[in-house]
């Protein structure tokens, strides 16, 4: 059987990946077309190219908390909470973005704010198989986009060093010294 006309290998999910499966005739790769080395059979490497999803941004988007919780648990690896996403975001943040892909919650961010110029990114979320296909830096530049339409002044984020690239590089965060004290 040659590699070239074997069937590939669907995407295995990460575990706690729950129904956040996507679209199989993409192998779960929305967003951009990209190049991906899969293997038919042991042993046999090809170059497939992989057909972009598309995937719908809403600010203020609606979606339930039961969808959320399950992004989070699997995003943050904790048990799936039952927290209440809807009443927090709507009576403390700006805003927020939810990125659907045929209707699936794959990515949201948070924005809360001090009801005057300073808004706050926070649980920014892409579902594993939706990863490193520019789902986050999209979601960031649409709370870009609404802060300022909303006269915020600064947009602050903290996060662990290894996403420096994502939030410095990719999503144009100036680094500046700030502080934390867990309660
Ligand atoms: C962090 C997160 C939101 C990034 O979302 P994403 O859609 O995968 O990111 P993007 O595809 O937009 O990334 C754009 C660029 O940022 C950088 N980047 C993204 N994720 C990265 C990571 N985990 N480590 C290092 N660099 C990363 C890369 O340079 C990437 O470009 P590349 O794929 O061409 O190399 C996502 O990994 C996630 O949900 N992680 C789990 C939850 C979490 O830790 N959230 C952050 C809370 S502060």
């Amino acid at each position: 059987m040659s590699g070239n006309t074997a069937a590939p290998p669907r995407m295995s999910p990460r575990p706690g990946a729950g129904s956040l499966s996507g679209c199989a005739d993409c192998m779960h790769q929305p967003t951009r077309a990209v190049q991906k080395t899969v293997r038919p059979v042991p042993g046999q490497f090809v170059q497939r190219a992989i057909l972009p999803c598309v995937i719908d941004y809403k600010w203020r988007g609606d979606f339930r908390s039961d969808e959320l919780n399950e992004l989070h648990s699997e995003g943050f690896g904790h048990e799936p909470f039952q927290h209440d996403w809807r009443s927090q975001v709507e009576l403390h943040s700006l805003g927020w973005v939810c990125a659907r892909s045929s209707g699936l919650l794959v990515g949201f961010v948070n924005v809360p704010w001090d009801g005057d110029t300073h808004a706050f990114l926070i649980d920014t979320l892409v579902a594993g198989q939706y990863q490193r296909r520019g789902i986050g830096k999209r979601m960031v530049e649409i709370v870009v986009e609404e802060a300022r339409a909303a006269r915020c002044e600064w947009l602050h984020v903290d996060f662990e060093d290894h996403l420096r690239p994502f939030y410095l590089d990719a999503c144009g965060f100036a680094p500046t010294p700030a502080g934390t004290i867990a309660l």
